[in-house]
């Protein structure tokens, strides 16, 4: 998107502006309508394969806390169930700090 045409889509949702790769420039609103597709993906690995987040220079160390807040957050999955890719890739055992009440979300 042109600068203009970006600016336009982040003044009807915020989403549109907030990044979560930094690397491949993907936001917030990519990384929902990846996540809101006919299959029911719901991995980190679709993520990856649909918008880019991920793949790139970070390969996960800055973007999947991102990723998985807003799997958290707009698809109500709890962190225990988010998968990197296949039915038993489980990458959460549980939460180490905070809790639902405590625990801080910066994207708001
Ligand atoms: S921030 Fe781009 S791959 Fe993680």
């Amino acid at each position: 998107m042109s600068v203009e045409e970006r600016a336009k889509m982040i003044e009807k949702d915020a989403r549109w502006g907030r990044i979560v790769c930094r690397c491949e420039h993907v936001t917030e609103a990519e990384v929902i309508e990846a996540l809101t597709n006919p299959l029911n993906a719901r991995t980190l690995a679709s993520v990856k394969y649909r918008c880019r987040a991920g793949m790139e220079r970070c390969q996960g160390g800055f973007c999947t806390q991102h990723i998985v807040r807003i799997m958290e957050k707009h698809f109500g999955m709890d962190i225990k169930e988010i998968k990197l890719k296949s039915l038993s890739s489980y990458l959460f055992y549980k939460r180490t700090r905070g809790d639902e009440q405590t625990r801080g979300d910066e994207n708001e």
